[in-house]
């Protein structure tokens, strides 16, 4: 289902504490978000990741809705080793409208 950006903008609270997407973002605890659908995963410069997300990246990973949503309703399970300390998020609207928010920063 098509997310709103509007109320992924109010889910992505819980992700500002470690990442940060729009104008000027930087890179916090976790890499910044803008432009992620269409990146390999591991791929911001200056970003220090987890040996665990270089490979995956390594082995093909590409950010998409899909990929990016499995990994956000439990990264240890898509990721082993990933560093992102985060339970996930279970709700599939919380999921969409996440998704159409970040969508909103990306190109592809
Ligand atoms: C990595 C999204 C919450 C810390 C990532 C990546 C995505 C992402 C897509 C991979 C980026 C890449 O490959 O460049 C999100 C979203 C969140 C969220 C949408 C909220 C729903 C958090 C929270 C933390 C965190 C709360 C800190 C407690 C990290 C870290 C990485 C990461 C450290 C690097 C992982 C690694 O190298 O294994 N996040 N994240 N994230 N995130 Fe999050």
């Amino acid at each position: 289902t098509a997310g709103d950006a509007a109320k992924g903008e109010k889910v992505f609270k819980k992700c500002q504490a470690c990442h940060a997407v729009g104008d000027g973002a930087k890179n916090k605890v976790g890499p910044h978000l803008n432009d992620l659908f269409g990146r390999s995963a591991g791929e911001i410069d200056g970003y220090k990741y987890s040996n665990a997300m270089v490979k995956a990246g390594e082995d093909g990973l590409v950010w998409d809705m899909e990929t990016t949503r499995t990994y956000l309703v439990k990264p240890k399970a898509m990721i082993k080793g990933t560093k992102m300390a985060f339970a996930g998020l279970r709700k599939d609207a919380d999921l969409d409208n996440i998704l159409a928010y970040l969508a909103t920063y990306s190109e592809n």
